[in-house]
Order: structure tokens, then sequence, then C-alpha cells
């Protein structure tokens, strides 16, 4: 019970007890992970390199056309909605509207003075400043919404995005509520709509585990399940042929803690992995020239559920499957979300597979993270910035599409009120539009200094403890500088801990977590930070993933932390790894992040 007070307590006193050795700084070579880890030297000469991704990214590429199909090899990055130009994207500016940013104020829904306050380019509209970084600033769209929700919501609609999702209208349970029978009606409206605003449309998704029409289940026959599916993408290809830029052909089919890995929908139940380039080849023979995406969710960051999708899209497309480009969906949560450089090698992985990447279905949760609406909306300013300018910094990536256009209208108010989009429920700018707006112009939050002490382990076990096992400090095998390791751990919850953060985070606020760690056997690891608040300790895991065994890989995640009673300790703790297995850490860093 209690572990950090318990530890907090003799803390210090731990320091004489478990052996630590000190060692001098030996030969590195960069820790190039498998999984895309890039290590360039930001600790300076003695350590292990955590991610060190520039704040200000380089902007986007040469554009490719809209529509048609760019398989593979061509489709890279950048899009418009209207077929080619030549601009390049946007290079990074001084940060916008600092004043706005720490306000968590809103703006009215047409003022032309938008950000940039560093002088640079502004812009009036999302769709302005997408344009100019060479990318498709997308919305889903409610149907019900924009017959019913009045001339805001279809003016807000216009305004600010150039690239549409209908939000249920394509899925095939609505569209097709009977075996013989379909129900254009809600899907035209969108498409009639998004044609008379110059706006692509990407169709959403004829193959998904949910929202199937109730006719379709495991009772049907394979073939008759096949034809059915086969018919299905025909017919609604066939109607909105050359009204499209694109479909998600497929949905939500992975899931890593079944057996096979797939998600266990009527679709694998009935006819196994093979739909999915079933549906890609029917659909491609139906449309040569509308581009097909695989769409997936929670796959934003580098770990076993991207790994497996990365793994299962090469083989399609090593198989002549015709697949266009992949969507990251990002439906974030303030309180813990992917870090930068994760999301740019992640998308980086599948851009190099010849994909058009699309951030496809962004919102995010903001009330998991106690405090104002004032910070959560200033944290959620921060994520949107963060994956908005990551999209805009990789060339990969082509679109980023939001989950609907104000907080009255989103799926997540299913689970209680929240305040997931970019305009509140006045149609008012939030701060979260800023920071879409500053990642289009490639404006990525900034990590401040470091809070945590001895990082590197220069200072040998200076201002850490390990809660069971030895302690010891040396020269980081394989690496360069200082590691420490824990040895003797009879628990995975044992592992380092750094103890005395209270005063470094009792203000809380949006953070960059990443450190480099190293295990001698395969195993999951894990960064928690230990709170004490109002007598009560909680845990609040801010990253895990699984990691191969004597390499030194990342783990990273950015987080958002807030309090509902000032806390009276905090501490961070890596942990993880099976009984037995030696842990070992260097590059440690907790940076707060700043709009600029
Ligand atoms: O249309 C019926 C309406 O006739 C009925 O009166 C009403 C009451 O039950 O339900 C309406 O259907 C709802 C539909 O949205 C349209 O509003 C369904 O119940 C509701 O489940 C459905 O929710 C959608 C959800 O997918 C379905 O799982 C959300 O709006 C939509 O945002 C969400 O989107 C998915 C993406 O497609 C894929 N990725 C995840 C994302 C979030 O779950």
């Amino acid at each position: 019970m209690m572990e950090l007070q318990r530890w907090l307590g003799p803390w210090l006193a731990s320091l004489a007890l478990v052996g630590c050795s000190e060692a001098s700084p030996a030969g590195k070579s960069d820790s190039a992970g498998s999984d895309g880890a890039t290590a360039t030297s930001a600790s300076g000469a003695d350590g292990i390199a955590a991610s060190d991704t520039a704040a200000s990214g380089s902007g986007g590429s040469a554009v490719t056309t809209a529509g048609g199909s760019g398989t593979a090899a061509g489709a890279t990055g950048g899009a418009t909605a209207s077929g080619s130009d030549g601009s390049t994207g946007a290079t990074g500016q001084a940060a916008s509207t600092a004043g706005m940013a720490s306000t968590g104020a809103t703006t009215n829904g047409d003022s032309t003075s938008t950000t940039s306050g560093g002088g640079g380019p502004s812009y009036a509209t999302l769709r302005e400043a997408a344009a100019a970084a060479n990318r498709l600033i997308g919305a889903a769209v409610d149907a019900a919404a924009l017959a019913d929700a009045g001339a805001q919501y279809s003016e807000t609609l216009a305004r600010e995005f150039d690239y549409v999702t209908p939000e249920n209208a394509t899925k095939w349970g609505p569209l097709a509520p009977t075996s013989s029978s379909y129900d254009w009606q809600a899907a035209d409206a969108i498409v009639d709509f998004a044609e008379g605003q110059q706006q692509a449309v990407k169709g959403h998704t004829f193959v998904w585990h949910e929202q199937t029409p109730s006719w379709v289940s495991t009772s049907m026959s394979a073939s008759e399940l096949n034809a059915a599916l086969k018919s299905h993408i025909e017919t609604t290809l066939a109607r909105y042929r050359g009204r499209m830029r694109a479909w998600d052909v497929v949905n939500e089919a992975v899931d890593v803690d079944t057996a096979s890995g797939y998600r266990e929908s009527v679709f694998h139940q009935v006819l196994g992995p093979d739909y999915i380039a079933d549906a890609f080849r029917w659909a491609r023979a139906a449309d040569p020239d509308v581009l097909l995406f695989y769409n997936e969710i929670g796959a934003e960051r580098l770990g076993a559920k991207s790994d497996f999708m990365y793994a299962m899209i090469k083989e399609l497309l090593d198989a002549g499957v015709p697949i266009d480009g992949i969507g990251l969906q990002s439906h974030v949560s303030t309180h813990r979300y992917p870090a930068e450089a994760d999301l740019r090698a992640n998308i980086r992985r599948f851009a190099e597979l010849g994909l058009r990447v699309n951030i496809s279905e962004v919102d995010a949760r903001t009330k998991n993270v106690p405090g104002s609406q004032e910070a959560r909306w200033l944290m959620e300013r921060i994520a949107f910035q963060q994956v908005v300018g990551s999209c805009v910094v990789e060339p990969g990536c082509e679109a980023i599409t939001f989950w609907g256009v104000t907080d009255n209208y989103s799926w997540i108010n299913e689970e209680g009120e929240e305040d997931p989009l970019l305009f509140d429920r006045s149609y008012m700018r939030k701060p979260a539009y800023d920071g879409a707006l500053d990642g289009f112009l490639g404006l990525l939050p900034v990590r401040g200094a470091n809070l945590v002490s001895n990082s590197d382990f220069a200072s040998g076990a200076t201002g850490w403890a390990a809660t069971a096992g030895e302690l010891t400090v040396a020269a980081a095998e394989g690496g360069t500088g200082n590691a420490a390791c824990v040895s003797g751990r009879s628990d995975a919850g044992d592992g380092l801990l750094q103890g005395d953060l209270l005063e470094a985070l009792q203000s809380g606020g949006p953070l960059a977590f990443s450190a480099m760690l190293r295990v001698d056997a395969p195993s999951s690891v894990e960064a928690a930070l230990l709170i004490v608040e109002g007598g009560e300790e909680r845990e609040f895991n801010i990253a895990s993933r699984a990691i191969a065994q004597d390499q030194w890989l990342e783990l990273s995640g950015y987080l958002g932390l807030g309090f509902e009673q000032a806390p009276s300790a905090i501490g961070l703790k890596l942990y993880g790894p099976a009984s037995g297995v030696e842990l070992c850490a260097t590059a440690v860093q907790l940076q707060p992040l700043t709009v600029d």
C-alpha cells in the first residue's frame, strides 16, 4: 500500500544501502531500434539519446493529384481536393497567438485574425492553412446535423474543410437496411453538399465489424457473404463513380488480443483473413480511379498493433493487392497520446511502402485529465498541434480529418459530455483550432527543459532508487554514457524510481516523456507517475510497449497531467518486465510541452 509514500520516506536512505558502482562512459553506437526509434544525441556526449525531433518541421512535399489511383509507387504526401498543384508545404514559423494559447479563450467562428503571432503567414481558415501546407483538412459529417442543425453547421463545414467523410451514411448497414434495397438519401445529401463546396469526399467504409446490415450474419455461407459483400462494393462504387476521391475499403480488421491477430468479425469468422484482399481487389475492379484505404484504430504509435498492421499491409502489397493508403484514426485522449517521434516514425514506415498516410478520425477526450476547462483545452490544443504538425512535417502524410465539426455533434458525447473537437457548442473556435493551425504551419509543440534529474546517470544513482532488487550504475552496454540497471527484480512492478518530482510536476500540464530502455529478455516495459493526492496514491501509466532483448529502444509518450487535489508526492517509475529480467535505463526525460 502507498508504494511511493513507503519509498519517499526512506528513499534517501536507500541510496546508501543499494549497491551502486560508478563507471566512466564507454563507446556508443546509435540505437536505431527496428521499430523506427532513431537516436540522435540529445543528451550531450555521454547519454544514449532519446528522440530529439526538431520542434518545427519542414513542410510537405511535391503534390500528387486528387482522385485517381496513385497506388503504392507514386503516392506521396500532399494532396489537394481539386486536382494537382505544385505548391510545397509551409516551413517552420514562429508560434501563434501566444496570448490566446494560454488563456484557453474561444474566438468567433469567422474572425479573420488568426495565428502566427511571430510574423508568419496568417490564414483565415483551416482550409487555407491546409492548402498552403499541401494537405487536405477533413471533417466527419453527421448527416442529421447537416440536414437539421442549421446554417452554422454547414457554413463552418464549408468554410473550414476541403475533405469530408460521411460519419455513418456510407456504412453498409445504413446504406443497405435490407438485402434487396438501398437507402442513398443521407449519403447523397453529403456528396451533393461536398460537390457544391468543392470538397473532396472519402467514403467510409465497405467492411467493418460494426454497423453491418442486420441481415449479414455468421449463419451465411462463405459464398453467400462473399457475393453480398462483392455486390455491395460494386453497387456503391458504381453509384458514386467519379464523385469520391477515396474510400475506406476495410476498417479495423486488426485485434492483437486474438490468437490470429485479426478481429473476430463476421467477415473473419466466415471468410478468414482473405476477405481483406478480396475487398480491395473488387473495389479496384469496380472503380480503377478511386483511392483505396485501409483504416485502423489505436495504431498511431509504434507497438504491437501497428506492427501487426504494418506486416499485414506489407504482405498484401507484396501480393499485389491494390491498396493506395492507410488511415491512422487518432482518437486520442489528452491524458496519454503518442509522442511526436513515435507517430512520425509510424507515418514514415507506412509511407515508405509507397502508401498515402491519412490521419483519418482525430478527436480528443479531454476529461481524463482533472482540472479547469482552460487547462484541459490547452492540453487539447497541444495534442492537436502535435498530431496535425506531425502529419505536415512528414511528406508521406497527405490529409488530416477531424471526426466531427463541433463539440455539439460527437460520438464521444454518448459517453458523457465532452469537448473533443475544434469548435465549441456555439461554433466558436477553441484553442484546439489554433493548435491545428500551428500544426499546418509545421509548428510542433516545444519540449522544455528536462524535469528529471541525473537523467543519464552521469552522477551515479543520485536521485534514483530501485523499488526492489539491486540498482547498479555503469557504462551503458552497447551505448555511451551511463545507464542504471535494476537486477534481482521479483515482480513486474519492481523497477527504477525517481521519487522527488513533486516540485517539478505539481503544477501539472502537458508533458513529453521518453526514456531509452534495455532488457535482457523480450519484455513489455512501462512508465508511470506515482501520485499521492489527498492521501490516496494513484498510478498513472504514461507509456508502455513491448521491446526486444539486448537493444536500446525508446519508450515514449505525451501526457496531460492534472490533479483533483494538490499532490503531496510524485514519482516516476520505470518497470514492467517479468520477475528476474534486468531492466536498464538512460536518457530519461520528462519535459513540459508548450505551444512555442
Ligand atoms: O441512425 C440511427 C437512428 O435511426 C436511431 O434513432 C438512433 C438511436 O439509436 O441510432 C442511430 O444510429 C446511430 C448512428 O451512430 C447514427 O447516429 C447508432 O446508434 C450509433 O451507434 C452510431 O454511432 C457511430 C459509431 O461509429 C458506430 O459504431 C458514431 O456516430 C460514429 O462516430 C462512430 O465512428 C467510428 C468510425 O466509423 C470508425 N472508427 C471509430 C469511430 C468511433 O466509434
